[in-house]
């Protein structure tokens, strides 16, 4: 939920802050913005800069294209950039970050944030009083403008004050005319990191701004402000391109200096390139084999049937003992929880619950000894389940982490936990992050379940299985083109149904939440057997009903739903296991899409597959900008 990007060092910031925005802007794409500070011909350490701001509605490339109209306006070695998901205030240029204040000596303040003020409003009246206008609807105008009310003259400072009077999630950049060498960054529940180049330092929401710069990176933790200078080394002279010298420090609000480690990142610029891909969602499913390989590689020993899970080894002793495990996430990761649930009491028979993370965190929840609670995430940072874990923490609970984004904070703040280890997910709709969630879970129920109840023998033929879902589902892409011309005779529908029971029953629901997120066509998932409790009403003549019809305990119950459904006028798309012959008899030709034969247990890891480009085709027929669907940010950072 927005992306903020921001750099202070020896190289022209404006393209390279328009590259960062653009690998941030599937945090947030409704609007977009640039400041950059400008230093004077001949300009010393101490003469004071002149910042130059840009705002658009719309993409990075509207913006783009209106700063490279008048490059000479945004010549500058410090700036910093924000791409908007608008929470306070509607989408307008106004309300597009930077925003600006006033210090009551003439100076400017410039600012990007990420994350919501809770206590704008009475902070604005309290400024309205002392004379600021405001121009826009913004929280954030507000948090810059309180940074300019408070201003004594050294930045660092001010900020820390400012942040003390702060509630709400931030991460923020910073930075003042009479500074034009300082860029100061904080941050609270939003992520924030450092990058630490040669003669610079580049701040970005995630790393995918950064790693073109540098793996070297600080992430900062809550209530943390960092202060980064670059500057000539020269100090008579700013000479952009030159080596500068370069300082930065880390302190608390209450100005401790605080040392941070300095972490190596481990991303390849590749695996955040489209390589010839259309979108990055198709490019995230087509590579879900590779993905799945990756994340099984040296966690499984088939022979010996164990699962080898290093970050949960120490705790292996206490998650066998445990008495119940709460499963907790947002969305997608939500649905991989709900499998997640089934496994763990299936596999390692130990009583779970599952539960949305925003539910959790309000409602009092009973944590007794022996609970772990779970947290599923891709980003690692998504607000509720954030929250809902230190909720649990705080109430006794062990946390385990399952998160794709090393060094976010879930997976900082975890007892313990698993990454997903399936590369970046930059596509809005998860689909290979929910794939990894799903094998990672499979192998956390293994890993708890061999050690209770399972013999060697059984574990032994679910990782063989396991072993064999990568090529399953390069199998199952392959029929990408007749998923499209399925979609196609289909595509017009306004209502569709997901229906499956057991295992497929989450992943129903995850079929139609892709499917609505990104085709904007309304589609409900639920257990096949709830459809006869009232939303049968809503079939009729031609509504496209999905069903997850595998082989399996259910089966039969399947396919009386589908006739009760055909006997109703539904079209019938079925999910089936290969060679099911029967399964034809109900469908149109072409209506089938098959997935080899696999237990019970390990079937969402290829029944969803076929529901993933069913979602892509419908919105690519339908011309909508699938990687960035209408509303939505990759990571809710906020509540
Ligand atoms: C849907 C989607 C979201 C996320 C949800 C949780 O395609 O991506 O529903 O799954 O916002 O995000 P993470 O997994 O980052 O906690």
């Amino acid at each position: 939920m927005c992306g903020i990007v921001a750099y202070v060092g020896n190289k022209q910031v404006t393209s390279l802050l328009i590259e960062g925005l653009k690998r941030l802007e599937y945090r947030g794409y409704d609007s977009a913005g640039i400041a950059v500070m400008r230093t004077p011909e001949g300009a010393t350490m101490e003469t004071p800069g002149e910042i130059t701001m840009c705002r658009s509605v719309g993409r990075v490339s509207v913006l783009q294209s209106r700063v490279e109209k008048e490059p000479e306006k945004y010549q500058g070695s410090l700036g910093i950039a924000h791409t908007r998901w608008a929470t306070h205030g509607k989408v307008t240029e106004a309300n597009a970050h930077p925003h600006i204040g006033k210090t009551k000596d003439g100076h400017t303040i410039t600012l990007v944030h990420n994350g919501t003020i809770e206590n704008y409003a009475t902070l604005r009246t309290y400024l309205e009083k002392r004379g600021h206008t405001f121009y826009g609807e913004s929280d954030t105008e507000v948090l810059t403008k309180l940074i300019a009310e408070l201003y004594d003259g050294n930045l660092e400072r001010t900020v820390q004050k400012t942040l003390q009077e702060i509630t709400g999630a931030y991460a923020i950049a910073v930075i003042c005319d009479r500074e034009p060498h300082t860029l100061v960054a904080a941050r609270k529940g939003s992520p924030l990191i450092i990058g630490i180049a040669e003669h610079a330092y580049i701040v970005a929401s995630d790393q995918s701004a950064i790693v073109s710069h540098t793996t070297q990176v600080i992430h900062l933790d809550d209530y943390q402000v960092a202060r980064l200078c670059a500057g000539p080394s020269d100090r008579k002279k700013t000479v952009v391109g030159e080596p500068w010298s370069v300082d930065f420090r880390t302190t608390t609000l209450e100005n401790e200096e605080v040392t941070q480690e300095i972490q190596e990142l481990e991303l390849d610029l590749q695996e955040i390139e489209l390589a010839g891909y259309e979108h990055y969602m198709l490019k995230e499913i087509m590579q879900q084999p590779d993905s799945i390989r990756t994340c099984l590689n040296g966690r499984i020993d088939k022979r010996e049937g164990r699962v080898v899970l290093g970050g949960l080894t120490n705790l292996a002793k206490e998650l066998v003992r445990a008495r119940k495990f709460i499963l907790t996430a947002q969305g997608t990761a939500y649905h991989a929880a709900l499998i997640g649930e089934y496994l763990l009491e299936e596999l390692a028979k130990i009583p779970c619950e599952c539960e949305y993370a925003s539910e959790f965190r309000y409602r009092n929840p009973i944590i007794e000894d022996g609970t772990v609670v779970l947290a599923v995430s891709q980003s690692g940072e998504t607000s509720d389940t954030l929250e809902a874990l230190r909720e649990a923490k705080d109430r006794g609970a062990t946390a385990l982490g399952v998160v794709n984004v090393v060094g976010s904070t879930m997976s900082r703040e975890t007892d313990a936990g698993v990454y997903l280890r399936v590369g970046p997910e930059i596509g809005v709709a998860s689909t290979k992050a929910f794939i990894g969630q799903v094998t990672v879970l499979t192998m956390i129920a293994l890993f708890v379940g061999r050690r209770r109840f399972l013999s060697k023998d059984l574990v032994s033929r679910y990782l063989d299985e396991l072993d064999q879902v990568p090529e399953f589902v390069a199998q199952i892409v392959k029929q990408t083109d007749a998923i499209k011309a399925c979609v196609e005779q289909v595509v017009d529908r306004d209502n569709w149904l997901f229906l499956g029971r057991g295992y497929n029953y989450p992943v129903a629901l995850e079929g139609a939440l892709k499917l609505k997120e990104i085709s904007y066509i309304h589609a409900e998932g639920m257990p096949a057997a709830e459809m006869k409790h009232g939303p049968i009403a809503l079939i009729d003549e031609g509504m496209p009903v999905v069903f997850l019809a595998t082989q399996g305990s259910q089966y039969d119950k399947v396919i009386s739903n589908i006739e009760e459904v055909k006997a109703r006028g539904g079209r019938i798309i079925a999910v089936a296991t290969e060679g099911d012959t029967n399964i034809e008899r109900y469908t149109d030709d072409g209506f089938v899409f098959w997935v080899p034969s696999i237990s019970e247990p390990l079937q969402p890891l290829l029944t969803t597959v076929p529901l993933q480009l069913l979602a892509y085709h419908a919105a690519q027929l339908r011309g909508l900008d699938v990687d960035k669907p209408r509303n939505l940010a990759k990571s809710v950072t906020v509540e």
